[in-house]
């Protein structure tokens, strides 16, 4: 899978990781608008949902929760989508472009073979910084990721503030935040993965020995 691509950035030259640096070079954060309609089967999201849960967790206050959204919920969150973009962003579209783009939104998961809303949940007692158990939700939420890449299924976390005011409709309790949420969903093949360069090492490594 787009091997050439991938050696063009970096090559992969240790045999023994090769697995695990495929996939995680290989993964991409793929879009709903690319997603095509597949039945995710049970054992696997459960598979992906176990992995989260191996994420590294500080005093192991394992501090998060996961709401899984599929079937009508995908529906649900369009319309939330549409609504709320009516609500927040109208003069934003010229009026001859407003009903497209609602439309838009309406559809917008319709494709996603499941949305994981992310919830951060603080142990006040653990004396954590709040910065460490975000830490730890993120490592989750990547281990999701890798397992969808590793899969063939796109994922990719959408933060913005619809998906983080839809997952608190959920009713989240005080020590609990939104994080947003995960779109998970099949993709063809003949889908080109962006390249996403990164920046050289040498700008983002200093080695002292
Ligand atoms: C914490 C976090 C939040 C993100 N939120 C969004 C988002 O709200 N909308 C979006 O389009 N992409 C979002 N992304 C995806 C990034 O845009 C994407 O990771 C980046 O462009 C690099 O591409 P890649 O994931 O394919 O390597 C988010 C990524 C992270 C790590």
């Amino acid at each position: 899978m787009k091997k050439e691509t991938i050696e063009k950035n970096m090559p992969i030259s240790f045999d023994l990781s090769g697995e695990v640096s495929r996939n995680i070079r290989n993964r991409r954060s793929i879009y709903a608008k690319d997603f095509i309609k597949k039945d995710l089967p049970d054992k696997l999201l459960e598979e992906i949902l176990v992995n989260a849960t191996r994420a590294p967790t500080h005093k192991m206050t394992e501090p998060w929760r996961f709401i899984v959204l599929r079937g009508k919920y995908l529906e649900a969150y369009g319309e939330y989508m549409a609504a709320y973009y009516k609500d927040h962003y109208t003069e934003k579209f010229p009026p001859e472009t407003a009903e497209k783009k609602l439309s838009d939104l309406r559809n917008y998961p319709l494709n996603a073979a499941c949305l994981i809303g992310v919830v951060l949940v603080r142990n006040r007692k653990s004396g954590l910084p709040e910065w460490e158990e975000i830490a730890a939700v993120s490592s989750a939420v990547q281990n999701m990721a890798l397992t969808c890449t590793a899969n063939r299924i796109g994922s990719y976390w959408s933060t913005k503030s619809v998906a983080i005011d839809y997952i608190e409709e959920f009713g989240l309790a005080e020590n609990e935040t939104s994080l947003g949420l995960l779109y998970l969903g099949y993709y063809s093949d003949a889908l080109p993965l962006p390249e996403k360069r990164r920046s050289p090492l040498s700008e983002k490594v200093i080695y002292l020995q």
